[in-house]
C-alpha cells in the first residue's frame, strides 16, 4: 500500500465526516429555534423534551420523552420504528393517521426542511 495515498483518504474521509456533523449540528440548532418557536412542541412534550410539558399534565398518552428516545411508530411500513422519515411523518400528518392519539398535532404549515431540523434536535435530546 501507498502510505501517501493512505493518508490522503484518511484526509478526504475526515473533511466528509466533520462536513456531515457539522451540518447535523447546524440543523440541530435551526430545529431548536422551531421547537421552541412556532412548533411550540414543548407546550406537551416539554422544555427540554422530557414529555413534560405543561398541556401534558393530563394528557393520555403522554407526549413521548425524547430523552427516552424510544420511538412507537412506523409510519412508511419499512419495520422500523422511529427512523428520520417515521419521525418526519408524525410531525406532518400527525399521530391519529397512524392510529396513534389526536393530541400529537398534524404540523403540514412547517415547511419539510424545518420538519428535518426539528427531527435533528429531536435526536440531540436523548439521553
Ligand atoms: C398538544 C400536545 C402536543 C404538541 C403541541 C406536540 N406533540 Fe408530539 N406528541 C404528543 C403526544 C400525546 C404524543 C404521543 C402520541 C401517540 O402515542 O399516539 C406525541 C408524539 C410525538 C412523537 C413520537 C412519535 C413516535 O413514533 O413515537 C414525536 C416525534 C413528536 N410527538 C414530535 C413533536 C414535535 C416535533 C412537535 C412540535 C412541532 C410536537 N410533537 C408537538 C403531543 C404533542
Amino acid at each position: 500500500m501507498n502510505s501517501k495515498i493512505n493518508i490522503l483518504s484518511a484526509l478526504c474521509i475526515g473533511s466528509v465526516l466533520l462536513f456531515v456533523t457539522q451540518n447535523t449540528m447546524a440543523d440541530a440548532a435551526a430545529g431548536k429555534k422551531i421547537y421552541d418557536g412556532i412548533g411550540a412542541c414543548g407546550s406537551c412534550h416539554g422544555p427540554s423534551g422530557q414529555g413534560d410539558g405543561p398541556a401534558a399534565m393530563a394528557m393520555i398518552p403522554k407526549p413521548r420523552s425524547f430523552g427516552e428516545g424510544a420511538f412507537i411508530y412506523d409510519t412508511d411500513g419499512d419495520g422500523k420504528k422511529g427512523t428520520d422519515a417515521d419521525l418526519v411523518n408524525i410531525i406532518k400528518n400527525g399521530s391519529a393517521k397512524y392510529g396513534g392519539a389526536p393530541t400529537m398535532p398534524a404540523r403540514a404549515d412547517i415547511p419539510e426542511s424545518d420538519i428535518q431540523a426539528l427531527v435533528a434536535y429531536i435526536r440531540t435530546l436523548k439521553q
